[in-house]
């Protein structure tokens, strides 16, 4: 399938009105929500060479698991923005009891308008976001945002290769537009370039689920909690499977990249 066809099915849509979004957010009660978990974080985070003294933006923080990761592993500090209120009290809560709220702030913004100044940051992570935004205005603005030489880390869903329209249908219908809306491999490459980037790195990887994966982003109570509610709820059950169904039957053609680029 051409790229412009899978334009045409696709339109962006809001983080709320994302079936699997809210359903593993909000049912499910998961705190990371980007492709590879905490351990392909870790590895965005030593390809950006994120170091102590570096202040870093989490572009779509989320819940703030990544931003606690980079400030506790890393020792930056880490601004967190978001549109969803809730996950920011949640971020907020997590910071706190992780004794990491004099090195973490959050924040109310929207991608597209970020109310920093020019170049302030070191750098940017933004995780499982950029399918949610327009995608080009979203990457000029943290371009602007980062200083020259600073990076840019994207961890998103990326098309493999062009998908045949049947599999379009099946990811839209289990996932929710904003996935269809993600760019091929290569695309992705063009859109970071053209909002002045350099890109350095760039890997394209399986989507998959793992229990291990699991225990390591949520940890082991969180896990438990998550596994009583598959083996009782019979719904969340089934959607869990759908979405783990989806994974594999789609393999060949949707995976996630890690992409790592510096400012010109
Ligand atoms: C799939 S979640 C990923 C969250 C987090 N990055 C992670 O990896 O767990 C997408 C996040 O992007 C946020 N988001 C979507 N559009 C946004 C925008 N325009 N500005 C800021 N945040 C946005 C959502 O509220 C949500 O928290």
């Amino acid at each position: 399938m051409e790229r412009k066809q899978i334009e045409a099915l696709s339109c962006v849509c809001e983080p709320d009105e994302c079936d699997t979004f809210n359903f593993m957010s909000k049912k499910l009660g998961i705190n990371v929500l980007h492709p590879g978990g905490l351990d392909a974080t870790e590895i965005l985070a030593e390809r950006c060479g994120i170091s102590e003294n570096m202040t870093v933006l989490d572009a779509g923080c989320g819940s703030g698991t990544t931003s606690l990761l980079l400030a506790k592993k890393y020792g930056c500090r880490v601004v967190g923005v978001d549109i969803d209120q809730n996950l920011l009290i949640k971020a907020n809560k997590l910071a706190y009891e992780k004794s990491a709220s004099d090195r973490i702030a959050f924040r109310y913004a929207d991608i597209h308008d970020l109310p920093f100044h020019d170049e302030v940051f070191d750098g940017s992570i933004i995780q499982a976001t950029l399918i949610f935004t327009g995608k080009n205005k979203a990457l000029q603005m943290l371009s602007q945002k980062i200083r020259p030489n600073g990076f840019l880390g994207v961890i998103e869903l990326a098309w493999k290769s062009n998908p045949p329209a049947e599999i379009v249908q099946r990811v839209r219908n289990v996932i929710c537009d904003a996935a269809v809306n993600t760019e091929r491999h290569e695309d992705w490459i063009d859109l970071l370039r053209q909002a002045g980037l350099d890109v350095v790195n760039a890997e394209l990887k399986d989507l998959g689920f793992n229990l291990f994966g699991m225990l390591r982003n949520e940890g082991i109570f969180s896990t438990s909690r998550i596994a009583l509610k598959c083996i009782f709820n019979e719904t969340i059950r089934r959607k869990t499977k759908e979405i783990t169904n989806l994974f594999k039957e789609t393999k060949k053609y949707l995976g996630y990249g890690i992409y790592i680029c510096r400012k010109r």
